[in-house]
């Protein structure tokens, strides 16, 4: 369900199966100014304290006045800070963390705040879904990454020296707060690796999104999103990109093993099997996860192209829009058996036998087997785009 006010505050709700209520995504500029206003809308005031997780760049930035704001409302303020990065999102910040939730003594009626992108979010919402065995969390993503994808659908998770995000749990928040004014001071690569993501979903989702995206990346450079007279559009752009995700969330929240179908979770891994590799074999150094998911796209598009699925007009649309959000870094000495060697390794943490997700058309993603992709196509891909 979608609701839009005068002052273009966009609200989607959204139910799973398994999470006892619907919580709410609210969307619009300068929301950080109501945080407490908001809180109180969604968890009421029987929460009496909070924590605010975020990390030190973005705290400098947003923290003080959140925390302000917070207290102004009546809560009871704490913060904990991890540092930042990727490999902070780790067993031992979550251990850290729920120290310092059981030294402060945070009780179930407590809850926790998620202030930054994907990584302080995925860390949140594990720690929240296990202490206590479950206390409230929300989530407040400030990177556009965080908006569109990782704070909708209750991914929770840390990582592991085995790999990203093997541990963790499904835990829905309680609510979630888009202020997108948060995005003039996200640094382009992280803005270009967030349209990547966006690129993804307008190119599941149908020509629609996809054309809402492109048309938002072909007027817009990173440099000028959150000016005032841009701010409706990149409102509307965020309020079409979560509708889409909550769409699949609602459908399959768990992401069940046994479909394969359009509609399922699993599709939302579209260019993620030959991002992971190219994460994997830079030692996760050179890309960014969306960086990485804009080339995964091109060669899945490729790979689609090769098995007849997908015509080369469709193709090239997608790869000019992917291009259209900013440079990547470069495929030059990437190595294609190191490469074949990484589809083995993700092959092994999702099930025996890959899973493709490729394209039949814009907005038609299939679910193919590995065993229904012969091995020639795939390293004929992987010629087209290393080459
Ligand atoms: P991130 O959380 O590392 O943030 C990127 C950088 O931007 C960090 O340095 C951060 O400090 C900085 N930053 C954040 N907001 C800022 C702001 N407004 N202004 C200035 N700097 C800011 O990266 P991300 O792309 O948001 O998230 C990536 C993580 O999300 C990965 O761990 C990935 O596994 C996870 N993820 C989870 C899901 C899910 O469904 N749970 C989905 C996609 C990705
Ligand atoms: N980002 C993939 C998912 O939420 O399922």
């Amino acid at each position: 369900m979608r609701e839009t006010n005068a002052n273009s505050i966009r609200s989607i709700s959204i139910t799973t199966p398994r999470s006892s209520s619907a919580y709410g995504i609210r969307i619009g500029c300068g929301l950080l100014g109501d945080l407490g206003g908001w809180v109180e809308q969604t968890v009421g005031k029987d929460v009496k304290r909070l924590l605010v997780v975020s990390n030190p760049a973005i705290f400098d930035i947003y923290g003080e006045r959140a925390v302000s704001n917070l207290k102004r409302a009546g809560y009871q303020v704490s913060t904990w800070l991890m540092k930042d990065g990727e490999r902070h999102k780790s067993l031992r910040s979550l251990a850290s963390l729920l120290q310092f939730l059981s030294e402060n003594r945070f009780t179930r009626s407590d809850a926790l705040m998620a202030l930054g992108g994907g990584v302080v979010g995925d860390l949140t919402g594990f720690a929240a879904s296990v202490y206590l065995r479950g206390i409230p969390c929300l989530q407040v993503p400030t990177t556009l990454l965080s908006m569109i994808d990782s704070s909708v659908g209750g991914k929770t998770g840390v990582n592991t020296e085995f790999g990203k995000n093997l541990v963790g749990a499904f835990y829905q928040p309680k609510g979630v707060l888009i202020d997108v004014e948060t995005l003039g001071t996200l640094p382009t690569r992280e803005l270009t690796a967030g349209f990547c993501e966006a690129v993804k979903q307008g190119a599941l989702s149908g020509n629609k999104l996809f054309r809402q995206t492109a048309d938002f990346l072909r007027s817009h450079s990173p440099d000028n999103i959150t000016e005032p007279d841009r701010q409706i559009e990149l409102v509307n752009l965020i309020d079409s990109q979560v509708s889409f995700k909550a769409k699949i969330v609602k459908q399959d929240e768990r992401e069940s093993l046994d479909r394969d179908d359009a509609k399922s979770r699993k599709i939302l891994n579209f260019g993620h099997t030959f991002g992971h590799a190219l994460e994997k074999v830079t030692r996760y150094r050179r890309f960014k996860h969306g960086e990485a998911v804009g080339h995964g796209m091109i060669f899945a598009a490729h790979l689609s192209k090769i098995l007849e699925l997908l015509d080369q007009n469709e193709l090239e649309w997608l790869n000019g829009v992917v291009h259209q959000v900013g440079n990547l870094p470069t495929l030059k000495d990437i190595n294609p058996t190191n490469v074949l060697d990484a589809f083995q390794f993700d092959k092994k943490l999702v099930s025996e036998s890959l899973q493709w997700i490729l394209l039949k058309k814009i907005g038609q993603p299939v679910i193919l087997s590995g065993k229904d992709v012969p091995s020639s196509a795939v390293k004929q891909a992987l010629k087209k785009v290393l080459s």
